[in-house]
């Protein structure tokens, strides 16, 4: 099972503004998850009541514990069961009745899970949290693929100008120079890759854009993009939650430096053009597991990147397209 191999990673499965008093059921690798915020931060437990196995995300935070709707036994955000209303108050709680505690953080207005005991580290983003950038959320998008395809599909840069002609590509301007990828830091990236673009962010630039792509693990990627003579930065950070064996959602932070002022919603609405242009390719793409042998599928000098990312998924111990997350394996690459 792919998913199962993804389990040290971190899965942004809602928005931070999503998650305010009331608890919350989100799904991660086909576990049904419950996350609460209390005055401590936020909190994610495997969404089930020891008692009867009743969903607690149907309960409440109270007093910073989380309330069971069946028979309110009260959690701390230890996972500790700390009362049970129906045990006579002498007896004492028995040490079983906890919850079973994943890890989550809050980070760039979205919130992470990480269901695995070695959590892999967390990705960085200094531009979602430096001044003079600006950030918004788009999506949660809904994808019946599986993250490699759909992070490969984000890497790809020949497809820019058929899928999105007219906006992120021209059919005229195809050829894709020769790029470098390297291994840098704990992640693969890529030299400048020029592409002529009709309207690079939804509000009609013509021109040449320079994309620098990364690969920060294999469920988060990003591009940056900027212009010979500007100092505008344009950055796409897309990070994938695989829900269950066949779907995902998909959170993509949009970045820029410039027009801090101007409004979001044109930026929001042109990514949501955008994504739902690959949506049906990428559904489309058999087999659903993203083959890792080379031997299969065709690969030329402009899939480049997305070779790369097939060999650093191999390096990782995968096996059948499949995803195991190794720590040792990752930092083994350090160039
Ligand atoms: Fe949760 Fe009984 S099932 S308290
Ligand atoms: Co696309």
């Amino acid at each position: 099972m792919q998913q199962d191999k993804l389990w040290n990673e971190w899965h942004p499965v809602c928005t931070a503004e999503e998650l305010l008093d009331d608890p919350k059921q989100v799904h991660v690798l086909g576990e049904r998850v419950v996350v609460f915020r209390n005055e401590k931060g936020v909190h994610a437990f495997k969404d089930l009541c020891i008692h009867r196995g009743a969903a607690l995300s149907l309960g409440k935070v109270v007093d910073g514990k989380l309330v069971c709707a069946y028979h309110a036994w009260e959690y701390n955000d230890h996972g500790t069961c700390t009362k049970i209303p129906a045990l006579p108050c002498e007896r004492p709680i028995p040490k079983k009745a906890r919850a079973t505690v994943y890890h989550c953080e809050e980070y760039l207005g979205l919130i992470w899970v990480n269901l695995g005991d070695e959590p892999a580290p967390f990705i960085k983003y200094p531009e979602g949290e430096q001044e003079g950038y600006r950030t918004i959320i788009c999506g949660p998008y809904h994808v019946n693929a599986n993250a490699p395809r759909i992070i490969e599909n984000f890497l790809d840069v020949s497809h820019l100008m058929f899928v999105h002609e007219g906006m992120l590509g021209d059919s005229d301007h195809a050829e894709v120079v020769d790029y470098d990828v390297d291994f840098i830091d704990g992640r693969l990236m890529t030299s400048k890759i020029p592409v002529y673009q009709p309207n690079s962010d939804g509000r009609s630039k013509g021109g040449y854009t320079d994309y620098v792509y990364e690969v920060l693990n294999p469920i988060v990627a990003r591009f940056t993009k900027t212009t010979e003579g500007s100092d505008e930065e344009f950055t796409i950070l897309t990070a994938v939650n695989q829900l269950d064996h066949e779907k995902c959602q998909v959170f993509m932070l949009l970045t820029r430096n410039y027009d801090l002022d101007a409004p979001d919603q044109p930026f929001r609405e042109f990514q949501d053009v955008i994504f739902y242009q690959d949506l049906d390719v990428v559904e489309s793409q058999k087999p659903e597991l993203l083959p890792l042998d080379l031997q299969m599928e065709m690969h030329l000098k402009s899939d480049a990147l997305t070779i790369a990312y097939r060999r650093w998924l191999d390096e990782l111990g995968v096996e059948n397209g499949t995803l195991p997350i190794d720590r040792e394996k990752r930092s083994k690459r350090k160039k």
